[in-house]
C-alpha cells in the first residue's frame, strides 16, 4: 500500500468493511516464537484495520493522519498487551480474530498513549521505538490528532459485531476499556506522573499512579482475554489479579530501565525520569529493591496461576519476561 502525504488526499470510495483473514501460523510452544509469532499476527491485524479505504459512517480517511497513525501503531512494539489478553484467551481454548481484533483495539490504546506521551507537553521524546516519534515525524498538531483517531478506533474495533457476536459482552469490555484508559486510568494517572515528586513521594501513592498509567491497560488485557474465552467468575477475578501484578512489574522494570538499560536496545532514551522529576519506585528504593521486588512479583504471579498448572505455562514465562527484559 503507498500513503499519500498530502493533507487533502481522501480516498472516498465506499467499500464493504474489509474482511480479514488471518495468517493462519501452526501456533509455536516456546515463550519467545509464540510472542513473535502472535506480534505478527497483531500486526497484520492493525495494518489491515488502518487501511486508506474509509469504512461505512467514515466519510474519508485523510492520507496525512492515517500515515501519522500507521506510524504510531505499526512496527517495533513487543505487542505484550494484546499477547497478554491472547494468551489468556488461549488458556480457555478461544484463539480466533475476535481476540486478535480485541488486541488490537487495545494496542491502538497503548499506542495512542506513547505518542501524547512523547510530546513536547508531556515528556519531550524525540525516539520511540528506534524512530522519529510522532511529532518529530510530522508535527505536534498531527501527533496531537493521531492520538485522538487511534483512541477513538480502539472502540470502533471492540464495538464492532466482527469482534464477538455477543453484544452484551461487547458492551461489557468497551465499559472495562474505557474505565482503564481515562480520568480514572491511563489518562488520569498520566497526569499523577507529570505531577511527579511535586505532589508526593510516597510509596503508597507511587504505586497508585502505576496502577493507572500503566496498570490499567494490562488489567485490560488479561480481564478481557477471560471475559472474552468464557472464563468463569474465578477466573476473572484471578486473571485480573494476574494483570494487575503484570502491571506493575512492567512498569517497575521500565523504571528499572530508565536507570540501568541501554538507549539503542529499548529503541528510547534512558536517564529522563530524573530529570524530569518522575516519582518513581526505583528512584525512592533503589534498583536492588526493585530487582527483589521484581523477582517477588514473578513468584507472585506464578502461585496465581497454579490451579491451571501447565496450561498456564506461557503465562507465567511472560510474568517472567515483563520483570526480566531489556527492551
Ligand atoms: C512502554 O510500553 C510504555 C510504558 C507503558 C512503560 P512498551 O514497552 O510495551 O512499548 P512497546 O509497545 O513495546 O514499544
Ligand atoms: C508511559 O510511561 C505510560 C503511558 C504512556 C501511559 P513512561 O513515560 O515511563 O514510558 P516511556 O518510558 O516513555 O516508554
Ligand atoms: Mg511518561
Ligand atoms: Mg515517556
Ligand atoms: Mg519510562
Amino acid at each position: 500500500m503507498s500513503f499519500p502525504s498530502g493533507n487533502s488526499n481522501c480516498n472516498t470510495s465506499r467499500f464493504p468493511d474489509p474482511v480479514f483473514h488471518p495468517v493462519t501460523l501452526e501456533l509455536p510452544d516456546t515463550f519467545t516464537e509464540r510472542l513473535t509469532a502472535t506480534a505478527a499476527c497483531v500486526e497484520t491485524m492493525l495494518d489491515s484495520l488502518l487501511d486508506e479505504l474509509p469504512l461505512s459512517g467514515e466519510v474519508c480517511r485523510p492520507g496525512r493522519l492515517l500515515a501519522a497513525m500507521r506510524h504510531a501503531a505499526l512496527g517495533g512494539s513487543k505487542r505484550l498487551r494484546p499477547f497478554l489478553l491472547i494468551e489468556v484467551a488461549r488458556l480457555f481454548d478461544r484463539d480466533d480474530e475476535g481476540v486478535l481484533r480485541a488486541g488490537a483495539a487495545l494496542e491502538c490504546v497503548h499506542c495512542y498513549s506513547l505518542v501524547h506521551d512523547d510530546l513536547p507537553a508531556m515528556d519531550d521524546d524525540d525516539i520511540r521505538r528506534g524512530r522519529p516519534t510522532v511529532h518529530r515525524a510530522f508535527d505536534e498538531a498531527t501527533a496531537v490528532l493521531a492520538g485522538d483517531a487511534l483512541l477513538t478506533f480502539a472502540f470502533d474495533i471492540l464495538a464492532d459485531p466482527a469482534t464477538d457476536e455477543d453484544a452484551e459482552l461487547r458492551a461489557g469490555l468497551t465499559l472495562d476499556l474505557a474505565r482503564a484508559s481515562g480520568l480514572g486510568g491511563m489518562a488520569g494517572g498520566q497526569m499523577l506522573d507529570l505531577l511527579g515528586s511535586a505532589v508526593s513521594s510516597e510509596e503508597e501513592d507511587i504505586r497508585r499512579l502505576q496502577s493507572m498509567k500503566t496498570g490499567a491497560l494490562i488489567r485490560f488485557a488479561t480481564r478481557a482475554g477471560a471475559r472474552m474465552s468464557g472464563g468463569n467468575d474465578g477466573d476473572i477475578t484471578r486473571l485480573t489479579r494476574f494483570g494487575e501484578i503484570a502491571g506493575l512489574a512492567f512498569q517497575l522494570a521500565d523504571d528499572l530501565l530508565d536507570v540501568v538499560g541501554d538507549a539503542e536496545a529499548l529503541g528510547k532514551a534512558t536517564g529522563k525520569d530524573a530529570v524530569l522529576g518522575k516519582a518513581t519506585l526505583v528512584e525512592l528504593n533503589g534498583v536492588e529493591w526493585t530487582q527483589k521486588t521484581l523477582s517477588d512479583l514473578v513468584e507472585e504471579a506464578d502461585a496465581l496461576l497454579d490451579s491451571y498448572g501447565e496450561r498456564a505455562a506461557i503465562l507465567r514465562q511472560t510474568a517472567r519476561f515483563i520483570a526480566e527484559r531489556h527492551s
